[in-house]
């Protein structure tokens, strides 16, 4: 028993004197800085991604070295906008605190190279598709041409399908192309064949209703699986449209994106519906530093959250989306006190959960029209109304859910659509006349 307890304390012993030992040698690029740059930045800061350098050799890492200590200490890299313990997303780019202070001590000591042989090898940039061959890849009819400079560019592209038959989409792949002035895709399908041209200008819609959305792409995403379970309907001959941002890079290129498509055999068993919070009422005056948008809905049936997908342009500073179950607790779903329009994400939980019937969901964005909003497009600031373009505001929160029970999909649309209707109510309703 004693020899026992003794064996322990050693170990014990043992592994915490490792751990001081880990953290109190040389730090080096090939055993320590290079894996957590490998991990972390490599997927962005690699051939053919819309980044200013490759960071994958030493060289590439050292000659920027207090640069790089700087943009990891302050978190502006990697880009991850969710506030840490509000929601766990899959692909959370965010460094711990642990590897945050290994870049700065390395950085701090010199940026010593170290013994090259313990370095793992540079990842490279993807060539084959990650989830297998595709069912079907589309691509642009020819590829855009994109200026060496100027304003960024918000395109819509109008690709056909002819899958001959309806067609269930259960993952997708979106590759940049080889250019790297595409920062970040939307995708689309519009099964109702809007009257649209091939290709136009589109800012904060793609310009038409579309049947559905089938996600997004930002620099160093993987392929996307759908939930277990469900799948994008892409009807036979409905369209797809890719809304494009590009952002020209100093030399003319033409961008070459390709999206493939993994289908499922037949409908899914399951639905993935959208809960949309957000307003159209929006009406910010010039100088307001702290607007604030608020939405909220009782969700009727129990469902199965799987995503979040926020949006709105420059002026929206912080967003925060919460559920209150019906025994009054709280649950964050998602919480962003710094928005970035270049960094919209579709984000996906980790862990899906379930809200039961009657939980109430929430969401409140606040907005920063004043001078000091360096994001501003207005200066000075000008009133500032809901609307598409680049120079107007949007306010959406789009919960992803998936109904416990089949049975109650349509108990949730309907009160999906009574909560859409009472919003538009005060635009197009007149009230009947009074009788005599
Ligand atoms: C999701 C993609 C992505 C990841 C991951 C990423 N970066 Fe970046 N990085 C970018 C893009 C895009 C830019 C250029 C635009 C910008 O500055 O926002 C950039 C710019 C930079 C800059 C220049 C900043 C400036 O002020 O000009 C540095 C330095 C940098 N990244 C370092 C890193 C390091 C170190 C990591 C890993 C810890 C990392 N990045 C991870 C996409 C990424």
């Amino acid at each position: 028993m004693i020899l026992r307890r003794a064996v322990v304390l050693l170990g014990v012993l043992l592994s915490v004197s490792s751990l001081y030992a880990a953290q109190h040698r040389e730090v080096t690029w090939s055993r320590d800085v290079a894996p957590i740059v490998y991990r972390h930045c490599s997927v962005c800061h690699n051939v053919g991604q819309p980044v200013p350098f490759v960071l994958l050799t030493y060289q590439d890492v050292s000659r920027r070295a207090s640069q790089i200590a700087r943009v990891v200490a302050t978190r502006y890299m990697p880009p991850w906008k969710p506030i840490a313990g509000y929601g766990h997303f899959i692909g959370e780019k965010s460094l711990s605190a642990a590897e945050i202070s290994v870049i700065s001590r390395w950085v701090a000591n010199g940026s010593p190279e170290g013994d090259p042989r313990d370095a793992p090898a540079p990842p490279q940039p993807p060539s084959e598709w990650q989830l297998g061959a595709p069912d079907a890849v589309l691509r642009l009819p020819e590829p855009a041409p994109v200026s060496a400079d100027g304003p960024d560019i918000y395109r819509c592209f109008v690709i056909p399908t002819s899958f001959g038959r309806d067609r269930y989409v259960r993952a997708f792949e979106f590759k940049p192309g080889a250019a790297g002035v595409l920062h970040h895709a939307l995708l689309f399908v519009d099964a109702q064949r809007a009257e649209l041209p091939s290709q136009y200008d589109c800012f904060g819609t793609p310009g038409f209703l579309p049947t559905a959305g089938l996600g997004g792409w930002t620099p160093g995403m993987h392929a996307v699986s759908m939930p277990a379970g469900t799948a994008i309907h892409i009807a036979n001959g409905a369209r797809i449209v890719l809304q494009l941002h590009f952002h020209p890079t100093g030399k003319a290129e033409a961008a070459d994106p390709a999206l493939a498509l993994y289908f499922a055999p037949g409908p899914p068993p399951r639905a993935l519906m959208d809960i949309a919070l957000g307003s159209n009422h929006i009406d910010i005056p010039p100088g307001d530093a702290s607007y604030k948008v608020r939405d909220e809905f009782e969700i009727p049936v129990p469902v199965e959250v799987t995503g979040i997908i926020p949006h709105a342009h420059y002026l929206c500073k912080d967003m925060k989306g919460w559920a209150i179950l019906p025994d009054g607790h709280k649950r964050w779903l998602l919480w962003i006190k710094d928005w970035d329009f270049n960094w919209q994400e579709q984000y996906r939980y980790t862990q899906p959960f379930t809200l039961p019937a009657g939980t109430r969901v929430f969401m409140e964005f606040t907005y920063d029209n004043s001078a000091a909003n360096i994001r501003n497009p207005n200066q000075p600031p000008q009133r500032v109304s809901w609307g598409a373009g680049s120079t107007d505001e949007m306010a959406g929160l789009h919960i992803q859910v998936i109904p416990r029970n089949a049975a109650d999909m349509h108990e949730l649309g309907m009160a999906e659509w009574g909560k859409f209707m009472r919003s538009v109510g005060g635009r197009f309703y007149t009230p009947p006349p009074k009788p005599e």
